[in-house]
């Protein structure tokens, strides 16, 4: 459900969104993130490989916490699903991908970023939400926004997070986790350079404590 999901990425406090092009790199990049202490990903369905990419990451590292980001439509969070991930993530509401996840019995986490969507994510009885885009949608006056008229939702901000930024949104209550590619750019990721990975890993763990 989304509330065991909300407990697990509440732990690990940043989530990185990572883009596999190359699917030989997929295990390597697993360790790069279990070895330096921050076990969880969410692999994004904009490359063709996602999927195999999903399945050589939790082969590489079972203990690894997948998920599958950019879920447009219930044929991907089965080939998500089947892969291997243990959530899904979109950048927008989908009622139709809700209720394929729904169907299918995992957990999915809707982007909104105004005060329309989170009532419509309310009535489908959804409260785990990825705040997106969150700079470009007022950062973080927008979460205390959003937050306050709606104690019942949780928000997982995404889009323009850095290492700097990502700890004032984590101040905030209910903000469970943040999400972005600044750890696992794909320039880096395509490169293979995964010392460079575990040490943007390494900083992160130390930063935030996790
Ligand atoms: C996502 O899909 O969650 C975003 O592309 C991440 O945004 P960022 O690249 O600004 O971290």
């Amino acid at each position: 459900t989304q509330t065991t999901l909300a407990t697990t990425l509440a732990r690990f406090k940043i989530i990185p969104v990572i883009q596999i092009n190359r699917v030989e790199q997929a295990p390597a990049l697993a360790r790069a993130l279990v070895d330096n202490g921050l076990p969880v990903a969410e692999v994004t369905f904009r490359s063709e490989g996602a999927a195999d990419a999903i399945r050589l990451m939790k082969q590489a590292c079972p203990k690894l916490c997948i998920g599958a980001g950019t879920i447009l439509n219930g044929a991907q969070a089965e080939a998500a699903l089947a892969a291997g991930a243990e959530f899904m993530v979109a950048p927008g509401l989908n009622p139709t991908t809700v209720k394929a996840c729904r169907s299918l019995g995992v957990p999915f986490i809707p982007g909104i970023n105004n005060p329309s969507q989170v009532e419509q994510a309310l009535e489908l009885e959804l409260s785990l939400l990825k705040f997106f885009p969150a700079e470009a949608s007022g950062g973080i006056n927008m979460v205390k926004s959003l937050l306050a008229p709606y104690q019942q939702i949780s928000l997982m901000p995404t889009g323009g997070l850095t290492l700097e930024n990502a700890g004032d949104y984590l101040t905030l209550p209910r903000v469970i986790c943040c999400g972005g590619t600044w750890l696992t750019p794909t320039r880096l990721v395509d490169d293979g350079a995964m010392d460079l990975i575990g040490q943007n890993v390494r900083q992160v763990v130390a930063r935030f404590a996790i």
